[in-house]
């Protein structure tokens, strides 16, 4: 289900979505066009186009590597250009790439899970604050993650603590300018296959296996011992990215059937 349920709810508003190829910000790009909205789907894998194609005319695509700060000032310049401005960045480009015990780490692993769960929201932040500023105001939804308290991802782990701490602190500095900032925390959650994997070198089996204690840790910490749908983490983060939430800035909501990262 990623069709309108508030139909309009985003009417007038641009959005930029990021990592919006598949998985939750596929969901969360897919619904806010069929809710209202001008969107571009951004993303660095190349058929974000045949999903933007899905969301209609009011839809636009870009590839960018957000995890340089061109890329992503080039994705926010490239839909003030072709929308008139900017309304709402969702910063979701993020995920864990290895499960490992943090003593296992490779430094350049360590290095490459930093890249990909915090670069990109703190160089989105940094190029959509002028664009919002033009527009008198705006709205960034980051997803973060309950994995702040988890194993076998402490770098990522770390990273999200950083977006947390980006979303408190943009929050707190920009609230006299109209400008929220909050985030979701998601939990485990179901995703179909992955066209493009965390990973791209591939699994280890050891690695699988620290994946299966990972999953058990998850499903445990939450109340209700099981995964979300996509749809459970894409309906939260359209409700703080829109008007409906306009007195919660600075807030990082879990969305993980009770665990609180
Ligand atoms: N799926 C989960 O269980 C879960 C749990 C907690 C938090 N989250 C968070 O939710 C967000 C989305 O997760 P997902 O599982 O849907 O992700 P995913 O890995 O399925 O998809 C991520 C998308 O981002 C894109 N991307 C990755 N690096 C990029 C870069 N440098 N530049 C541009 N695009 C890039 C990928 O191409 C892909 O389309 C992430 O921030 C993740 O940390 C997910």
């Amino acid at each position: 289900m990623t069709g309108a349920v508030f139909a309009g709810r985003f009417a007038g508003k641009v959005l930029v979505v990021t990592g919006a190829a598949q998985g939750i910000g596929r969901a969360v790009a897919l619904r806010a066009a069929a809710e209202g909205g001008r969107v571009l789907f951004v993303d660095r894998a190349d058929f974000v186009s045949d999903v933007a194609a899905e969301a209609g005319r009011d839809a636009a695509a870009f590839t960018a590597d957000l995890e340089t700060w061109d890329g992503a000032h080039a994705a926010m310049a490239h839909a003030a250009d072709i929308f008139g401005g900017i309304d709402i960045l969702i910063n979701n480009v993020g995920g864990a790439i290895r499960m490992r015990p943090f003593v296992e780490f490779e430094p350049a692993q360590i290095d490459a899970e930093i890249r990909r769960s915090l670069m990109p929201t703190l160089y989105c932040c940094h190029a959509v604050l002028p664009h919002l500023l033009a527009r008198g105001g705006g709205t960034i939804v980051n997803v973060s993650s309950n994995a702040t308290r988890g194993i076998h991802r402490v770098p990522y782990s770390a990273a999200k603590g950083g977006v947390n701490a980006i979303t408190q602190s943009l929050a707190m500095e920009m609230a006299g300018q109209n400008i929220r900032v909050v985030a979701t925390a998601p939990g485990g959650t179901e995703a179909p296959p992955r066209r493009i994997p965390r990973n791209a070198e591939g699994d280890s089996e050891a690695e699988r296996a620290w994946m299966a204690e990972v999953v058990e840790q998850v499903k445990q910490s939450a109340f209700m011992r099981r995964y979300a749908t996509i749809e459970e983490q894409a309906a939260p983060i359209l409700f703080l990215a829109s008007d409906e939430a306009s007195y919660i800035t600075g807030s990082v909501l879990p969305v993980a059937g009770g665990d609180t990262g």
